[in-house]
């Protein structure tokens, strides 16, 4: 059977060799035209003129369009209509798109987009989230809150208090292939969009409305994506719409890619936060009080925020039960990029606050980290529902908990314990170098919150040699998600997996599509693509099973073959057979998550299906002169459940702590005074490189089934990983602790510059 085989991805091969397709490859016809937005210099204002005469007059422009231009729907938010493609007279943010110019070339419609002579009268912006508090700029009427117990009863109660306040820096997606579409006018209007999109649904509804037409007039095709990490999940949308109204305008193909610059100017990053806690305990650590306000910087449009910010809040307990708990949740709207998904969709921000509240505790009381941790944990085991230490903040029963044999296996495996005290031992005879160790935990939800995104299509074909064509709603952008499936497919007819065609997600196949996200995709596209493969196979049984006298049931599908009491044919023996029966061999699969309901306004229900773990134990070294660090070793052991793909799930395990470590650590957005960002290139902006990885790098997969009936008992993999990074920073925190008798106080990203000032926290120097 094909599942559960480490196979390699199944574009390897073309990744490699670069002959893999992606939008900028698609050969275009020779009359195409390419855009280039013209961009706000100022943060807030109104227009009061726009001069783009002599971006007219540029060489190989075609046209230049405004607002005004615009025919249809000034719109590409993937919510509340708040982001017109080009600003309507109002400017929210440096970089917001003011004009667009259509060109005969890409370099030709960048140079021209620089002529523009626009004058806005400047206004305040509203920049930092002390800004937004104080100009009460939001999304939602107040803060929401979710509470279970009496925090403020219990906080009076507490044997020990503690206050902090903690600031988590954003994050650029920097997927290497940058956002890009190409759309192909067709008769009477039709359009057909290649787009680099997670969410080739979303963009076929925002371009049948830009041009005026029924959904069935848009075709859209992803074929892969050079990453997405959440940023294509809505930020595709203006360059897929842009194209559409220049095609419709014109006639011709039209293509859009954004330079490096651009990209990271345009669209928006993970959410920066700022988390104030107030936590009572006892003397083991054990959290018997917790008040949580998380400050969520929004940017100027809503785009996902709001359920960004709900996943921040439903992870503030991440793996610990916590009997009274307030979790205040602030969006707050700023002057600066509409902040959107990234891996882990605000739950990386609620779950890092945990963990430095965790941290504090155990610095305050002087006991390890991990004896805090093991001392909240949920109740392990399962299976008792109703029992206190199982039910979250939200009322969820974490009836699946396996956190604490997670960790306990991972504390045996990486000796945590006599590392832990090598390091104090190393620690101690070195006075510039300081060693650091963390284990942490991840517990992560798995399904959307908003319920009804919990469903998957799929179309599948037998041609009658035996070759299957396979199609489902799900995108590729490197997780390994085609071949997964792929690999399901295979396994539901017993055939190798060559016989199995992986194709483009195409909106012309499968309809009404989820956006590939919160690591559904092998959950849902997996079952719907066994639904329809399933039909088929039923369908082949039946038609045998009258032909051999025995039942359905009793035909198998092995190995490439199928037999049916003394029949025993080919595969391909067999489609030919059902074919010339008239028999069809194509089907619809469809799959709907169960189980699940969530009220998020009251926050209550059971929003996921089930939960996703892992822990990570982290070891670095840090200069205290310089604040210069290194990880020295990394383990993890990460839960997949009954991984569909191992090879590629430990892939998905080493590629998110990474990314995780690199939020964390050396990734930095800095914006001026103005609200321009000035780390908007890889010269500024430095994610984590081969040689950044630790030197020593374990990592396993649980083994064990999810207990949910999920695809072959799998789980979800894609963000849960990157949660795993929390350790380096935490590593990083207990390094410094070593350097003084004060709590370091670390704030993210750990960067040299933020280590070094910790050292001084540490050490009390002022
Ligand atoms: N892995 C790679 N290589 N590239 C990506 O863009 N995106 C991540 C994760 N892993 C991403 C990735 C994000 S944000 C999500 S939600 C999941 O993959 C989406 O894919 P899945 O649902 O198939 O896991
Ligand atoms: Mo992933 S942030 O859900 O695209």
């Amino acid at each position: 059977m094909s599942v559960a085989k480490p196979l390699p991805h199944d574009a390897a091969h073309l990744h490699v060799t670069g002959a893999a397709r992606y939008v900028d490859d698609t050969p275009v016809p020779a009359s195409a035209l390419h855009l280039a937005f013209g961009v706000s210099d100022v943060a807030k204002g109104q227009i009061t003129s726009m001069n783009l005469d002599a971006v007219r007059a540029a060489p190989e422009v075609v046209a230049v369009l405004v607002a005004d231009d615009l025919p249809f729907a000034n719109d590409v938010s993937p919510s509340a209509h708040d982001e017109p493609l080009l600003s309507d007279g109002s400017v929210h943010y440096v970089g917001q798109p003011l004009f667009l110019v259509v060109a005969g070339t890409h370099l030709a419609a960048r140079h021209a987009a620089r002529l523009g002579k626009v004058e806005i009268a400047e206004e305040t912006p509203v920049l930092t989230i002390d800004e937004a508090l104080a100009a009460d700029t939001r999304f939602e009427d107040g803060p929401r809150i979710y509470a279970r117990g009496d925090a403020a009863m219990a906080m009076g109660g507490a044997k020990h208090r503690l206050t902090g306040s903690f600031e988590i820096g954003g994050q650029e997606h920097f997927y290497l292939e940058g956002q890009a579409a190409l759309v192909l006018p067709g008769e009477d209007g039709d359009m057909h969009v290649i787009s680099s999109t997670q969410h080739p649904t979303e963009i076929q509804h925002k371009v049948a409305d830009a041009i005026g037409k029924p959904m069935h007039a848009v075709r859209v095709e992803t074929r892969r994506m050079g990453g997405g990490f959440g940023g294509k999940e809505s930020q595709g949308n203006a360059l897929a719409v842009a194209c559409a109204v220049a095609a419709r305008l014109t006639g011709r193909p039209c293509k859009m890619r954004y330079d490096r610059d651009d990209d990271m100017i345009i669209t928006g990053k993970r959410h920066d936060f700022r988390i104030d806690y107030d936590v009572g305990f006892d003397d083991m650590g054990c959290i018997t009080a917790l008040d949580v306000r998380q400050y969520t910087r929004c940017g100027w449009a809503m785009d996902l925020s709001l359920p960004v910010a709900d996943r921040a809040m439903l992870h503030a307990d991440n793996a610990y039960w916590l009997p009274h708990i307030r979790i205040e949740s602030h969006r707050l709207r700023t002057n600066t990029q509409s902040a959107t998904a990234f891996r882990g969709f605000g739950g990386p921000q609620g779950m890092l606050g945990m963990e430095r509240i965790v941290d504090h505790v155990a610095g305050h009381l002087g006991l390890d980290p991990l004896a805090v941790r093991v001392a909240n944990f949920y109740a392990s085991g399962g299976g008792i529902s109703g029992q206190k230490k199982q039910t979250t903040p939200y009322g969820q029963e974490v009836d699946d908990f396996i956190g604490d044999v997670v960790v306990a296996r991972v504390r045996d495996t990486s000796d945590y314990d006599a590392r832990r005290a090598a390091v104090a031992e190393w620690n101690a005879a070195s006075p510039v170098l300081k060693r650091g160790i963390a284990l942490t935990p991840v517990k992560f939800g798995i399904s959307f919150t908003l319920t009804h995104l919990n469903q998957a299509g799929a179309l599948v074909h037998v041609y009658a040699d035996g070759s299957i064509h396979l199609s489902h709603g799900g995108t590729e952008m490197g997780q390994g998600l085609f071949q997964k499936v792929a690999q399901v497919a295979a396994s539901r007819f017993g055939v190798p997996l060559e016989m199995v065609k992986i194709t483009a997600t195409d909106t012309a196949k499968v309809p009404n599509t989820s956006a590939t996200a919160a690591s559904s995709g092998s959950d849902l596209n997996g079952m719907a693509v066994k639904a329809a493969c399933d039909t088929i196979r039923d369908r082949m049984a039946e038609h045998l099973a009258q032909l051999h006298q025995v039942r359905p049931d009793e035909v198998v599908f092995d190995n490439g073959r199928v037999r049916a009491g003394s029949g025993d044919y080919s595969f391909a023996e067999v489609a030919t057979l059902v074919y010339s029966a008239r028999i069809s061999l194509s089907a619809t699969g469809f799959y709907k998550t169960p189980d699940i309901k969530w009220d998020r306004i009251k926050g209550q229900g059971r929003p996921f299906f089930y939960f996703a773990y892992g822990a990570a134990v982290t070891e670095v070294v840090i200069d205290s002169l310089t604040g210069e660090n290194r990880i020295l070793r990394t383990d993890i052991l990460h839960d997949a459940g009954a991984s569909l793909n191992p090879a590629l799930d430990i892939g998905q395990v080493e590629g998110g702590y990474v990314q995780g470590v690199g939020w964390l650590t050396t990734e930095e957005l800095v914006w001026d005074g103005k609200g321009r960002l000035r780390t908007h290139a890889p010269s500024t902006y430095k994610i984590p490189a081969c040689g950044d990885r630790p030197d020593i790098f374990n990592v396993a997969l649980w083994e064990g089934e999810n207990r949910a009936d999920t695809i072959y008992k799998s789980k979800a993999v894609g963000e849960p990983p990157l949660m795993l990074g929390i350790s380096a920073f935490l590593a990083l925190s207990d390094a410094v602790a070593a350097c003084g008798p004060h709590y370091p106080d670390l704030q993210a990203p750990a960067t040299a510059e933020a280590v070094l000032k910790s050292v001084h926290t540490a050490r009390g120097d002022v």
